[in-house]
């Protein structure tokens, strides 16, 4: 799979220490590979190292540079999502681009979990009343017994689930194709959306962004919600129009959301999203990236490649994931 005895390996982390942290670890966990391991940040010095690298490990990765690639067998995305590589012609043919599952979820299942509770707890209104001196008893709700319906039972949504069982919560679940998944009583194709999101108090938002889920949630999927619901989206902006979110907000469609992501990064100053009541605004950091989670997989995966055996986490382009 790779040509001569040590492929060399470029970095890009997106963020200078995070690149010096990972080449010494990297350079530590295989010294036989440290002389062929190096960084690349930036236009300039992404442009000059890529030739010739035959992997790359990277984030945020300017895919527009990839062309350069001229070397390139392997891309390990340090990520979950390569929603930014679909359609992109210059990827170089028969590369084999990998991602990362498995490290997000705990994080990612905490992140909806802590808005839910919040939801449930009315933080806002309890801090809104402390910060006026005001003793006055908020009845706060149970998620016990409530219903999560969560859309995209890959890795990420499983953990989500298993986490809402855990406190009580019912949990339905919709994903592209049909089957049965642990601690989800009820599995809805996507294409059978519109019969859970009625059912739903809480609606999580799991799946990668592809050209058949931009745009899922829109204006009229909010209008089949409870009024009392509340929608955590922690998969890509583009999953909802952000007019639609703010309307079902506005509406009273839904009672609240928590989102951690969106279509133009960071949130302008003047989204109409900031100020609405009941909504946390979260700058993507749901899915906590620890650069040293991300080294076991990567090393394992190493070791496949070196060993010229099939890769882990090998993404399909044309689905999308
Ligand atoms: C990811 C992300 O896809 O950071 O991993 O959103």
């Amino acid at each position: 799979m790779h040509s001569g005895l040590h492929p060399s390996i470029l970095i890009h982390s997106s963020l200078p220490d995070e690149d010096a942290f990972l080449l010494a670890e990297l350079r530590h966990a295989r010294p036989e590979l440290a002389a062929s391991i190096q960084t690349a940040n930036g236009t300039e010095e992404v442009t000059a190292r890529l030739p010739e690298a035959q992997i790359l490990w990277a984030y945020d990765f300017p895919v527009e540079l990839l062309a350069h690639g001229t070397q390139l067998r392997w891309f390990q995305v340090m990520g979950a999502g390569v929603d930014h590589l679909l359609g992109r012609t210059e990827i170089p043919r028969g590369l084999v681009i990998t991602n990362v599952k498995g490290v997000f979820g705990p994080s990612m299942a905490e992140y909806a979990l802590a808005y839910m509770f919040a939801h449930a707890q009315r933080i806002i209104q309890v801090r809104e009343q402390q910060e006026q001196r005001v003793w006055e008893q908020l009845e706060p709700g149970l998620l016990h017994g409530k219903t999560a319906g969560i859309v995209g039972l890959g890795s990420i949504g499983r953990e989500v689930a298993q986490l809402c069982a855990a406190v009580g919560l019912r949990v339905l679940g919709a994903k592209r194709t049909p089957g049965d998944v642990e601690h989800v009583e009820r599995v809805y194709t996507t294409a059978e959306l519109d019969a859970m999101l009625p059912e739903c108090d809480f609606l999580i938002l799991c799946v990668p962004r592809t050209p058949q889920t931009t745009g899922l949630m829109s204006r009229a999927r909010y209008q089949r919600m409870k009024p009392t619901s509340v929608v955590i989206n922690m998969a890509r902006g583009s999953l909802t129009p952000e007019a639609d979110l703010v309307e079902a907000i506005e509406q009273g469609w839904i009672a609240g959301a928590a989102i951690d992501v969106f279509v133009t990064e960071p949130l302008p100053p003047d989204s109409p999203l900031w100020s609405l009541p009941n909504v946390y605004i979260t700058p993507h950091i749901s899915g906590v990236n620890r650069p040293a989670d991300l080294i076991p997989p990567f090393l394992a995966n190493l070791d496949r490649y070196l060993a010229g055996q099939t890769l882990d986490n090998v993404v399909d382009l044309r689905r999308g994931y």
